[in-house]
């Protein structure tokens, strides 16, 4: 039996690759943060080399964009550092690692969706961070699959402080909060699910290197909410708004939407339609409302 560690596995996107590595068979064992920090290094490479397990899924991070501003070091500990923990456990054990990032290695002035071998240039702490745990999972592995993805939505969120955009959108419209939301920031919204499967399947089939698995449909976050708002049937005073009306501690790219296009050369499907998605999320969502 295959046998793969997830570290983050109570993160949106650490319980589908649990959930889903062992509907396929897999031995998992999970690290939530509660019992490993990848922040400490001897703790990693006692996990990695007793398990000695085939893959290390990362979906381990500080994903705070804001706060980052001000907790830099906190943040270049976790998904810089803590990356680089990992990445040398695994040389060490001769293990495959996949490892995720973000749109945010990029400053969004291109103007289309971005290629893998488009030039990074991260605009805050956090995306620094993340650009600089790329480089060390490079640094000490020669052929790590490294997935960026953008604007992740699960129902695992559902079980998180963080929550999620889709969940933040219900909320204020649950409430009769008039929702103004940015219309000139363009990502591409990626649900968790579909995710984690085409991750393992990259894995499983020996990928390697840098790969964009987004959602595939660029779409401003306004547009993104009123799908939201719309699946869940919910009626809202929903408006477009222009990023210079949110002054955040964090820039960010205005237009980081990915495509796959390392993915298309790979013969496996595409993401799944976003709106499919969105609907897809509505279902799962009620489980964990139960
Ligand atoms: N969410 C997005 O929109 C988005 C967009 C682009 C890329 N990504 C990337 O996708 C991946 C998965 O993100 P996600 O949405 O699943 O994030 P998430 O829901 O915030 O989950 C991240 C998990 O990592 C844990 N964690 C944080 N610091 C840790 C540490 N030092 N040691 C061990 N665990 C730690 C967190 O635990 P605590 O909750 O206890 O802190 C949390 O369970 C990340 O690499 C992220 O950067 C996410």
């Amino acid at each position: 039996m295959a046998k793969a560690i997830v570290f983050g596995a109570k993160g949106q996107l650490g319980v589908e690759l649990s959930s889903e590595l062992t509907s396929r068979g897999y031995e998992v064992l999970t690290f939530p943060r509660g019992s490993l920090d990848i922040t400490n290094a001897e703790a990693v490479e006692i996990a990695i080399a007793g398990a000695a397990p085939d893959f290390v899924y990362n979906a381990a991070a500080y994903n705070m964009v804001d706060v980052a501003e001000k907790e830099a070091a906190t943040a270049l500990q976790a998904n810089a550092l803590g990356v680089r923990n990992i990445a040398m456990a695994c040389r060490q054990s001769d293990v495959k690692l996949v490892h995720f990032s973000t749109d945010y290695v990029f400053d969004g002035t291109l103007g289309r969706p971005y290629v893998e071998e488009d030039v990074t240039h991260p605009l805050g702490a956090y995306a620094v961070s993340k650009l600089a745990g790329e480089l060390f999972a490079q640094a000490y592995l020669d052929d790590p699959l490294i997935v960026r993805t953008s604007g992740v939505f699960g129902p695992g969120a559902l079980r998180t402080a963080r929550g999620n955009f889709p969940e933040v959108m219900m909320r204020l419209a649950r409430e009769g909060k008039p929702l103004r939301v940015v219309e000139d920031h363009v990502a591409s919204p990626t649900y968790a699910p579909a995710l984690a499967t085409k991750v393992i399947e990259l894995a499983e089939g020996g990928h390697r290197g840098i790969f964009h698995v987004g959602g595939g449909e660029p779409v401003s976050w306004f547009a993104f909410a009123k799908m939201v708002l719309d699946a869940a049937g919910l009626q809202a005073d929903l408006q477009p708004a222009d990023a210079r009306e949110y002054r955040t501690a964090a820039r960010r790219p205005k237009y980081s939407a990915l495509e796959n296009k390392r993915l298309a050369t790979t013969g496996l499907a595409p993401m799944p339609p976003l709106a499919q998605t969105v609907a897809d999320y509505m279902e799962s969502r009620k489980a964990y409302l139960t």
